[in-house]
């Protein structure tokens, strides 16, 4: 049959929207794409975990039955955090099947290790949604912007501190409360120290100014502040010069070199970035022709980021069958009638 078989290691947040986003597309997955695209194998920690909509069969505790199965083309790791899930990728890679992941941690530190081992695979290796969950913007900095020198990347890049900064000063809501709204929304990190301390940012500030500089950052390089030290009297501050804080992340390449971190900053209200609200995240790139772009969209949240993941996967299903990454003519697939004006 006509189908690419694929397992998904961890059926989270992340894991649970592609899950359920690969079944809402499955109809025109064919014509688009080329190919049905099946889950066979989902990756769990604990098997014992309720989880409605999701057949119970697909489910395992254990590598070896997806790194064994040679049907098995895409392996798309969302578990997250850098142990198993480094083995796993390498052994994926190695073993000639492609890989797409939304894991920021492991590939601010060990990147290039696995994009060496997907080159040497002949594999792909797609990471779209670990830089601002839904926001195309590993693309655009890779390949869309490729004729550009990129001198800045500047932006809010975590969804939960932007949601606890909003919620604080529109709500007056605390600190606490709006991190624990934060955690049940989806957007927190399983440990959300990495949020609120500006490391979630900072991992993703070094994964975009590898791409746009040509350059190797990783995570360390990267200075970053967290919101902790945040009160309410600053928030009311803010509101005296009728300005917002924000949690920015800042790449730009210099005549003496790279600088990349992630601090608060206080922005006049009317700066384009201090409108970006609860989970949205947005991004300026500054290049040598197109001058200024600006990409904003949802961070977070189960279906933002899986409409990131979904995207990669249904790439690495084009260059199966085509050999041809993102061929335009075959995504002109729906037979949907044009409506009139007049109508
Ligand atoms: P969750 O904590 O919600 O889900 C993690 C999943 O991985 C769970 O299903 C868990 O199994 C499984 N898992 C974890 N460790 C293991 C292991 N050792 N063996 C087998 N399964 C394991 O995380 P998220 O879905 O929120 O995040 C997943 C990844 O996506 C992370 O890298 C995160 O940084 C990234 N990301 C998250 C975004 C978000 O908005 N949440 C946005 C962009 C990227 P079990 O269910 O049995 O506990
Ligand atoms: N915890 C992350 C955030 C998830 O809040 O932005 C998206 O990378």
């Amino acid at each position: 049959t006509n189908t690419i078989k694929m397992a998904l290691l961890g059926l989270g947040t992340v894991g649970g929207g592609v899950y359920k986003l690969i079944q809402r597309r499955s109809d025109g997955m064919e014509k688009n794409v080329g190919a049905n695209l099946e889950i066979t194998k989902i990756l769990v920690h604990n098997m014992e975990k309720k989880r409605e909509g999701v057949d119970a069969s697909l489910l395992t505790d254990q590598w070896k039955d997806i790194i064994e199965d040679d049907e098995i083309q895409i392996v798309i790791e969302l578990m997250g955090g850098i142990e198993p899930a480094k083995t796993m990728i390498l052994e994926a890679l190695h073993a000639g099947k492609h890989v797409v992941s939304a894991n920021k941690d492991l590939i601010a530190a060990h990147g290039k290790e696995l994009l060496d081992a997907a080159e040497e695979g002949n594999c792909d290796f797609l990471f779209e949604a670990a830089v601002a969950g839904g926001i195309p913007i590993i693309r655009p900095l890779k390949q869309c912007l490729a004729g550009n020198e990129i001198t800045e990347v500047i932006g809010i890049v975590n969804g939960t501190t932007n949601y606890i900064l909003t919620k604080m000063f529109e709500d007056h809501m605390d600190f606490a409360e709006a991190l624990a709204k934060a955690t049940e929304l989806g957007y927190a990190e399983a440990d959300p120290t990495a949020d609120i301390e500006g490391l979630d940012a900072g991992r993703k500030v070094a994964i975009m100014a590898s791409i746009a500089f040509h350059s190797r950052v990783v995570f360390s390089d990267v200075y970053t502040e967290g919101i902790t030290k945040i009160t309410s009297r600053d928030i009311e501050y803010a509101k005296e010069f009728d300005s917002v804080i924000k949690l920015l992340g800042v790449a730009r390449n210099t005549e003496k070199g790279i600088e990349a971190g992630v601090y608060p900053m206080l922005l006049h209200k009317d700066h384009p970035l201090a409108s970006v609200r609860d989970s949205f995240n947005a991004v300026f790139v500054h290049g040598d022709a197109v001058d200024d772009a600006m990409f904003y969209g949802r961070g977070a949240g189960e279906f933002p980021t899986a409409s990131a993941v979904v995207g990669d996967i249904m790439d690495v299903a084009r260059n199966l069958k085509y050999q041809c990454n993102g061929r335009i003519s075959c995504t002109c697939y729906r037979d949907t009638p044009i409506k009139s004006f007049d109508d």
